[in-house]
C-alpha cells in the first residue's frame, strides 16, 4: 500500500533526523606543551570556534594545501574548561536527569588531553573538567528538585586494557570480570561494583579510589585502553519499583600511540582496527 510505505519513509528519516541530532562530535585542540615550546615546534592546526572547522597545515609540506574538516563544536588551545562543559556535556547531563540516556566519550591518541578534559585538574575549580562538572551538576538538580522527585545515584567505574575488563571499585584487583548480553538488559558486566552516591564529595573520593586503581601506562608504547565511569541516574516520583533508568556515561578511550612530531601516523593503521 503507497501510504504505508509513505509512513514507513517518513518514520526512517525521522529517525535518521534523531540519530544525526543526538549524536555530536567535538574536537578540541590542546596548546603546545613546554617541551613542545622548547624544541620551537609550530601548531600545525588553525582553529576557527566561530565555523567550527579545524585546518591542518602540512607544516614539513608547505606545498600541500591544507585541508579544512568541520565539526558539531570546535575548541582551540585557549578554551576554558566550563566552556567545554556547558557547550558540549550540559546539554547531555540535563537530558540524563529528564530520565534519557547519555554517553560523554573522549577518544584521542595519548597526550592530546582526553584526561585534561574528562577529568581535570579536580583540585582547582576552574581546571575541573568534565566529570566533576557533571557531578556538581547532577547533585546541583538534585538539590533543587522540587515536591516528591527522588533521586539515586549509583556509580561503577571500570578499566579495559589489553581485552581484560577490571573493576576499578572492586575489592579484588586481581579479578577479571566477563562481559556478557541478555535478552532483557542487554551487555552488561558481570559483578560490577555499583557504588550509591549522596553528594559530589562522595564522587570525588570514587574517583580518587578508581585512580588509584589503574594500570600506569607507558606512554610511548601502543595500547588499546578504555576508562569508564558510569553513573545510574534514577528519577523517581514514587517509591515504587517502576522508576526510569537513565545513564550517563564518560569515557575515555586511547587506540594508538602518541604521533611523533614530524610523521605521519594514519590513526586507521593503529590496532584499533
Ligand atoms: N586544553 C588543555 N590546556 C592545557 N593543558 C592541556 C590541555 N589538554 C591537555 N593538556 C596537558 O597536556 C598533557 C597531556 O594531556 P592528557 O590529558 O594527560 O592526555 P591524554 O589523557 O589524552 O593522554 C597534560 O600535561 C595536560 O595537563
Ligand atoms: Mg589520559
Amino acid at each position: 500500500c503507497p501510504l504505508k510505505k509513505l509512513d514507513t519513509l517518513r518514520r526512517y528519516k525521522a529517525e535518521k533526523q534523531e540519530v544525526s541530532d543526538n549524536v555530536k562530535v567535538v574536537v578540541r585542540c590542546r596548546p603546545l606543551n613546554q617541551k613542545e615550546k622548547m624544541m620551537a615546534h609550530k601548531q600545525a592546526v588553525v582553529v576557527d570556534e566561530i565555523r567550527g572547522t579545524i585546518t591542518v597545515n602540512k607544516l614539513e609540506n608547505p606545498h600541500e594545501l591544507p585541508k579544512t574538516f568541520t565539526f558539531d563544536t570546535v575548541f582551540g588551545p585557549d578554551s576554558k574548561q566550563l566552556d567545554v562543559y556547558n557547550l558540549t556535556a550540559r546539554p547531555i547531563v540535563d537530558s540524563v536527569l529528564e530520565g534519557y540516556n547519555g554517553t560523554i566519550f573522549a577518544y584521542g591518541q595519548t597526550g592530546t588531553g582526553k584526561t585534561f578534559t574528562m577529568e581535570g585538574v579536580r583540585a582547582v575549580p576552574e581546571l575541573r573538567g568534565i566529570i566533576p562538572n557533571s557531578f556538581a551538576h547532577i547533585f546541583g538538580h538534585i538539590a533543587k528538585a522540587e515536591g516528591d522527585t527522588r533521586f539515586l545515584v549509583r556509580v561503577s567505574y571500570l578499566e579495559i586494557y589489553n581485552e581484560e575488563v577490571r573493576d576499578l571499585l572492586g575489592k579484588d584487583q586481581l579479578q577479571r570480570l566477563e562481559v556478557k548480553e541478555r535478552p532483557d538488559v542487554g551487555v552488561y558486566i558481570k559483578d560490577l561494583s555499583g557504588y550509591v552516591v549522596n553528594n559530589a564529595d562522595d564522587m570525588d573520593r570514587i574517583m580518587t579510589l578508581g585512580h588509584k586503581n589503574q594500570v600506569h601506562l607507558p606512554t610511548v608504547v601502543c595500547h588499546f585502553h578504555v576508562l569508564f565511569l558510569w553513573a545510574l541516574v534514577l528519577p523517581s516520583t514514587s517509591l515504587s519499583d517502576s522508576c526510569d533508568i537513565s545513564r550517563s556515561n564518560s569515557s575515555e578511550f586511547t587506540g594508538s600511540p602518541p604521533v611523533p612530531p614530524h610523521t605521519d601516523v594514519d590513526p586507521r593503521d593503529s590496532e584499533l582496527e
